[in-house]
């Protein structure tokens, strides 16, 4: 059995910079056509200078491949209209942080004021530049997305024209509010669509699992399954592949991220066939995205194959998930 899937986008990737980009980015480049690259670096990405050599250092990272990287800038309270006109061209989103919420967001927003917001928010509807935002509260672990959901729905009622991406979605309350406002939509991951907190925690500690947001209960696993297979037309794809180096992740004060990017087609094959809806995975993965976001991405034909495939113990320094396992689907060719 074989399926080929067209333009493969991840609207939700890390790549990281220096040393690891370059494992990292000629991986994604390989079978995906495009990415949203998050902009949560040391330092972060906030200004037009960043935003373009960090672009060009993904570029020559990534070698003769043909994939596009959608580029976003760190959301601050002090972007205006004249900042973000002027780099308009070059931008595909702005991702907000809650401040310190999660791997290099200590510079995030704290208290979600509209009035303190109004400047940047306007400025980015009036430009058609959509927000990414990791929602979560700074309450107890297993409530704060759920906690988040009403932020979000007062910045979809204040600002109507803005796009509000709810990134790497795990629970049903999120989804639920999808239906609730025309101008929200969400990325999953395809490790949400596998694990639960039992996986991570239930048994020996998975560090290689750890994640923000943390995976939930079954339930809140089952309803993202059932939004994803059943092709969801406002959830698109978003791997949430944040690598970390081995030692920051197998140690005490385990980093949050897992490594997904080069597995997450195969997985998302199995699961998918899992569920008689292989059919619907051209959608998650690409024509939604391609919809919502507006874009062209490069042509590409990712052809997978139903066979068996060892998922590597690592690549470079990174641990990816499910390391040393195997796997019944795998990506065969690419044109
Ligand atoms: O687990 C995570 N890792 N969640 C995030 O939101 C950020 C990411 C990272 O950058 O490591
Ligand atoms: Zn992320």
């Amino acid at each position: 059995m074989q399926l080929i899937l067209n333009d493969p986008l991840d609207m939700h990737l890390h790549l990281r910079d220096g040393e690891m980009l370059h494992t990292t980015a000629p991986l994604s480049a390989h079978s995906f056509s495009g990415a949203i690259i998050m902009p949560n670096t040391i330092p972060p990405i906030q200004s037009k200078e960043a935003l373009l050599s960090y672009k060009q250092r993904i570029l020559e990272a990534m070698g003769s491949e043909n994939f596009m990287p959608l580029m976003t800038l760190f959301f601050r309270r002090d972007y205006d209209y004249e900042f973000l006109s002027n780099i308009r061209d070059e931008l595909s989103a702005i991702k907000l942080y809650p401040a310190g919420i999660t791997t290099n967001s200590e510079g995030g927003v704290s208290g979600f004021d509209i009035e303190k917001l109004k400047t940047p928010l306007e400025a980015m509807s009036e430009l058609g530049i959509p927000l990414c935002i990791h929602g979560e509260t700074n309450g107890f672990v297993m409530d704060r997305e759920a906690e988040f959901v009403p932020i979000y729905e007062k910045l979809a009622a204040a600002f109507p024209k803005l796009k509000i991406i709810m990134e790497h979605i795990t629970t049903k309350e999120s989804l639920q509010a999808l239906d609730r406002y025309e101008n929200l939509y969400a990325t999953i991951t395809v490790h949400h669509l596998l694990i639960t907190l039992d996986d991570v925690v239930g048994g020996m500690l998975r560090p290689h699992l750890f994640c923000k947001p943390i995976a939930k209960r079954g339930e809140d696993r089952d309803a993202l399954v059932q939004a994803a297979v059943n092709a969801h037309p406002k959830v698109m794809f978003g791997s949430d592949s944040a690598p970390h180096p081995k030692s920051a992740k197998e140690c005490p004060g385990c980093a949050a991220g897992i490594f997904t990017a080069p597995i997450a087609l195969p997985l998302l094959a199995e699961l998918f066939e899992a569920h008689g809806k292989l059919d619907n995975l051209q959608g998650f993965i690409s024509d939604h995205a391609k919809k919502i976001y507006g874009i062209k991405p490069p042509k590409k034909s990712v052809i997978l194959k139903k066979e068996p495939f060892t998922i590597p113990k690592n690549y470079g320094d990174i641990v990816p998930m499910h390391a040393g396992e195997t796997i019944s689907w795998k990506i065969s060719q690419v044109q």
